[in-house]
C-alpha cells in the first residue's frame, strides 16, 4: 500500500505519537497499519541493542579511526555487513552510526569515534559503512549533522563557520553518504551560526532535504530537541528519546492552532514509514527491498570474531621500524604495561558495547608458539579502578523488599540507562544490588571502589565496609554516567579463599527514565610505583625483545569531554624510556584512539599504533608482531609531535561560541600551510615489504599507477592520489593494491568531479592545470603528472 494511504488512516494524535520515542531506543508500534516497534541502537563499533549491559553482548569491532586507517572500502563494507547481521540478531532496525564529524583538533573527545581529518577519506569510508549496513536491511544514521567536532559545552555551543568552509569541509562527508543512499541521519546538539541544529531549517530542510534530495529520516541526538515549533519546522523528524519531551501534546496543540502545518507532520510520518518499509518493520509490503523479516534467518552468517581480528590487523599502523618487526628468533618476550593484561579495546560513551570476550595482548601473544611471554605491569595509568572481573549477579529489589529479577553479568558494572531489563517492573523497583563471588589470586590489601552517584552500601562476607553517598561533580548531567566520581577503600583478602561482595544502590531515574549506572572497581595488592617500573626494566633486560603496550585511559578518551593534553597519562613515558634503555629491541604498541605525544619515538626500535583495536586485540597483535599479517594501516589523521605544534587546538567556547577561524585549513592542509612538520604525516604507515612506484598516466580525472613489490614478501600498499594546485594539496582518490615479491600491479583511480570544485555561492569547477601526485603519504609523492581539466 502507498505510504500516503497509510498516513490518511491515522489521526493526528497517533501521527504525533510516532514522532517521539516510546522509550529510550524505540518508536511506538501502530498495529492497525502493520507498523512494528522501530528499534534503534548505538553504534558505531558494534550493535549494543536496547540494554546497556554485559547481559546483552555484542561483537566489538575496532574504533572508527582504525577502520578508516585501513583505507579499504571493501573491508569497511564487510564490517558493515557484520553490523547488519548483529542488528538483525538483536531486532534492531536503525544503527545510530557512523560518526562522520571530522578530526578538526586532536583534543576532540570523540576523535576515536570519527574517521579522519580529511573530508574525502571520511566520505568514502562513511559511504562504504552505510552501504555495507544497509545492504543487510538495516538503516544507518550518519551523525552528528553538523560541526559536532568537539565535546566542550556540546549541548549549547554555537559553532561559527563560513559557508565555504561548511560546504567544502564539514558538509562534504554528509553529502557523500546521503548520495550513497543513507536511510537516516542524526542532527547534532550544537548550534551552527546561531541556530541549534535540531531547528536549523536552512541546513536540514534547505541543504539536506531539498538540495541533496534526502528522503530518509532525520532523528535528533538524544534530548537535543528542546522546542516544539522551531524543531518541528526546522526539519528534525523524530525527537529521541521519549515518551516525554517537547513534542507530544504540545505539538498537537501547535498543529491545531495552525502554528505547524499538518503537512509538516505528515512529511515526518512519511519518512518514519519509509524507513520502516526499508528495514522490514512495516507489514510486509511488496515494495520492501530487503527480503525477510528483521528477526528472520540470517543468510550466510559472517564470522564476527574472525572479521574483528582481520580489521584490527588491517588498521594497525606501523609508524617506525628499525627492522625488529616482524619478530624473528625470539624465545623470550617481555610484555609490559597494564593495557597488555587488560586491553583498552574501545573508547567511552555511547560507542560502548559489551563483547562476551576480549583477547588481551597477553592472551594473544602467549598463544605464539615457541615464545615465552613474561608480563610486567610497569605502571598503571588508570585513575579509576577497573570493574571487578568475576561472576556477578545483578539483583533487582522491590521497594518494599523481595526480589523482582536476577541477571548474570561478566563484570561488576551496573548499567541500565533509559531501559530496565524487560522482566523488571520499574514502578516497583527500589534498589539494584550487584553480588560478586570473588576468589583472589593474591593475598594482601585489595583496593576496591565504587564509581557512581548516589547512596551505596558495600558488604564483604556480610560485613558493611562502605556506607556512603557520593555527590555528583560538575554540572554536566551526562558526567554522572560518562565520568562518575569514585570512592576507594581497601580490604584484606587471602589468595584462594572465596569472598561474597555486594553493592546495593537505590534505583535512580533521570528525566523520568531509568538510570542505574555504577561500578564496583578492584585492583590486586601491588608493590609501589617505583618498584613496578624497576621490575619491568629487569624483565625487559632479561628478554630477547620487549613489547610495551602504552595506552590512554577511560578518563582521557570519551564522549562528553575534550582532552586537555596529548601526553600519555601517568608514568608511561618514563616507563618506555627506562625499558628502551634496558633493551634495544623495544617495540612500543600505542593503544589509543587518537594522537598522543611520543617523546621517546626515536629511542625505540619500532612504534606500532593499534588504536582501540576491538575485542580481538591480542590475536591481531600476535598476527602482526609475528609477521603472520602485515600491519595494513595508514594514518587517517596527522600525528603531531607535541600539542603545541598542532595547528588547531581551540575547542573551548568563548561566550558560548567556537569560531572555526582556520576555515578549510584543518589536518594536513593546516600543517602544510603553517610550514611545521608533524611527527608523522597523514597517510603514513609502513608495511613489511618495499614498493617502487614505476609509472603514472592520466586521462582527465582517471589516473593509472603501476607499482612493484620490491621486497621479499607479499604486501599491501595504499596508493594515495593528491591533487595540487598552487600551494594547495588535497586527497582526491586512493586504492589498496596487493602483490607478491617482484610482482607489478596496476591500479586505476577515478577522481570525483567534486575534487575539482570550489564553493562560491554554488559549486564551480575550476578549470586549468593540476598536478596529480601518486604518494606513499601526503608529504611523500613518488610520481606526478600534470593534467588539464
Ligand atoms: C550521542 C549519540 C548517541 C546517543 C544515544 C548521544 O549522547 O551523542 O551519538 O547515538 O547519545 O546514545
Amino acid at each position: 500500500m502507498e505510504l500516503d494511504e497509510l498516513i490518511a488512516r491515522l489521526d493526528l494524535p497517533t501521527k504525533i505519537r510516532l514522532l517521539t520515542g516510546a522509550g529510550m531506543w524505540s518508536l511506538p508500534p501502530i498495529p492497525e497499519i502493520g507498523l512494528d516497534r522501530l528499534v534503534m541502537s548505538d553504534g558505531p563499533i558494534g550493535v549494543r541493542g536496547e540494554q546497556w549491559t554485559s547481559a546483552d553482548p555484542s561483537i566489538a569491532l575496532p574504533s572508527p579511526t582504525a577502520l578508516a586507517a585501513t583505507w579499504d572500502v571493501e573491508l569497511v563494507r564487510r564490517a558493515g555487513a557484520l553490523l547488519a547481521q548483529e542488528a538483525r540478531r538483536k531486532g534492531v532496525h536503525v544503527l545510530l552510526a557512523p560518526t562522520i564529524n571530522l578530526h578538526r583538533s586532536p583534543l576532540g573527545g570523540r576523535h576515536f569515534e570519527c574517521f579522519s581529518e580529511d573530508p574525502y577519506l571520511t566520505g568514502e569510508i562513511g559511504a562504504a559503512y552505510v552501504e555495507g549496513v544497509q545492504e543487510g536491511g538495516v538503516a544507518t544514521t550518519p551523525k552528528h549533522f553538523v560541526a559536532n567536532d568537539f565535546e566542550t559545552d556540546r549541548f549549547t555551543v554555537d559553532v561559527r563557520v563560513d559557508e565555504k568552509t561548511l560546504r567544502e569541509v564539514y558538509l562534504r562527508p554528509f553529502e557523500r553518504v546521503v548520495r550513497a543512499g543513507a536511510w537516516g541521519l542524526m542532527t547534532a546538539y550544537n548550534a551552527v551560526n546561531g541556530t541549534t541544529m535540531t531547528e536549523h531549517s536552512a541546513l536540514v530542510n534547505g541543504v539536506l532535504k531539498d538540495e541533496w534530495g534526502f528522503d530518509g529520516l532525520v532523528v535528533s541526538d538524544w534530548t537535543a530537541v528542546r522546542s516544539t515549533e522551531a524543531a518541528a519546522l526546522g526539519g528534525t523528524d523524530v525527537a529521541m528519546p521519549g515518551p516525554f519531551g517537547p513534542w507530544g501534546d504540545k505539538l498537537e496543540a501547535a498543529v491545531r492552532e495552525g502554528r505547524v502545518p499538518e503537512s509538516v507532520v505528515d512529511d515526518k510520518v512519511r519518512r518514519v514509514l519509509r524507513l520502516a518499509q526499508r528495514t522490514g518493520a512495516l507489514g510486509g509490503g511488496e515494495d520492501r527491498p530487503v527480503p525477510g523479516p528483521i528477526d528472520g534467518p540470517i543468510d550466510g552468517p559472517i564470522d564476527g570474531l574472525a572479521l574483528a581480528r582481520e580489521v584490527a590487523a588491517r588498521g594497525f599502523t606501523l609508524l617506525t621500524n628499525d627492522g625488529v618487526l616482524p619478530l624473528r628468533d625470539v624465545r623470550t618476550l617481555a610484555l609490559i604495561g597494564s593495557a597488555a593484561g587488560e586491553a583498552r579495546v574501545m573508547g567511552g560513551g555511547s560507542a560502548q558495547v559489551f563483547p562476551d570476550r576480549i583477547v588481551s595482548p597477553l592472551a594473544g601473544l602467549s598463544a605464539l608458539e615457541g615464545v615465552e611471554v613474561r608480563h610486567a605491569v610497569g605502571t598503571d595509568p588508570r585513575i579509576r579502578l577497573a570493574p571487578l572481573a568475576c561472576p556477578v549477579v545483578a539483583q533487582f529489589l522491590a521497594a518494599g523488599g523481595g526480589l523482582l529479577a536476577e541477571h548474570p553479568l561478566a563484570a561488576a558494572e551496573a548499567r541500565w540507562v533509559g531501559q530496565l531489563p524487560p522482566d523488571v517492573d520499574g514502578e516497583r523497583l527500589g534498589a539494584v544490588r550487584l553480588r560478586a563471588a570473588y576468589t583472589p589470586g593474591t593475598s594482601g590489601r585489595h583496593e576496591l571502589s565504587v564509581a557512581g552517584v548516589g547512596a551505596f552500601t558495600v558488604t564483604v562476607n556480610g560485613e558493611t565496609v562502605l556506607d556512603a553517598t557520593i555527590e555528583p561533580e560538575g554540572g554536566d548531567p551526562a558526567a554522572a554516567f560518562l565520568s562518575p566520581p569514585e570512592r576507594r577503600f581497601a580490604v584484606e583478602m587471602a589468595a584462594g579463599e572465596s569472598y561474597e561482595l555486594s553493592v546495593t544502590h537505590p534505583a535512580g531515574a533521570f528525566g523520568g527514565m531509568a538510570f542505574v549506572a555504577y561500578t564496583l572497581g578492584h585492583a590486586d595488592p601491588a608493590p609501589g610505583a617505583d618498584e613496578l617500573i624497576a621490575e619491568a626494566v629487569r624483565v625487559a633486560a632479561d628478554s630477547d625483545v620487549a613489547v610495551v603496550v602504552a595506552s590512554t585511559t577511560p578518563e582521557v578518551e570519551s564522549e562528553g569531554f575534550d582532552r586537555e593534553t596529548l601526553a600519555l597519562p601517568g608514568r608511561q613515558d618514563e616507563l618506555i624510556r627506562a625499558v628502551a634503555a634496558a633493551n634495544p629491541r623495544t617495540v612500543v604498541v600505542v593503544n589509543a584512539g587518537s594522537p598522543v605525544e611520543m617523546p621517546w619515538a626515536d629511542e625505540v626500535a619500532a612504534v606500532l599504533l593499534t588504536w582501540f583495536p576491538g575485542q580481538e586485540a591480542g590475536s591481531a597483535l600476535a598476527d602482526v608482531l609475528s609477521g603472520r599479517a602485515e600491519p595494513g594501516g595508514r594514518l587517517p589523521t596527522t600525528w603531531p609531535a607535541t600539542l603545541a605544534d598542532a595547528p588547531v587546538t581551540d575547542v573551548t567556547p568563548v561566550d558560548g561560541a567556537v569560531a572555526y577561524d582556520e576555515g578549510a585549513f584543518i589536518g594536513y592542509r593546516a600543517w602544510e600551510r603553517s610550514g611545521r612538520v608533524p611527527a608523522f604525516w597523514f597517510g603514513h604507515g609502513l608495511g613489511y615489504t618495499t614498493w617502487s612506484y614505476d609509472s603514472i598516466a592520466a586521462e582527465g580525472a582517471t589516473v593509472t599507477v603501476a607499482l612493484t613489490n620490491t621486497g621479499d614478501r607479499f604486501g599491501r600498499e595504499v596508493v594515495q592520489i593528491y591533487l595540487c594546485r598552487g600551494a594547495d594539496r588535497r586527497l582526491a582518490g586512493f586504492d589498496v593494491v596487493e602483490a607478491g615479491p617482484g610482482e607489478t600491479v596496476i591500479t586505476t583511480v577515478f577522481l570525483p568531479d567534486s575534487a575539482f570544485q570550489v564553493w562560491e555561492d554554488g559549486w564551480r569547477t575550476v578549470e586549468g592545470e593540476y598536478t596529480l601526485q601518486a604518494s606513499h603519504h601526503v608529504a611523500d609523492p613518488r610520481l606526478s603528472i600534470t593534467v588539464k581539466i
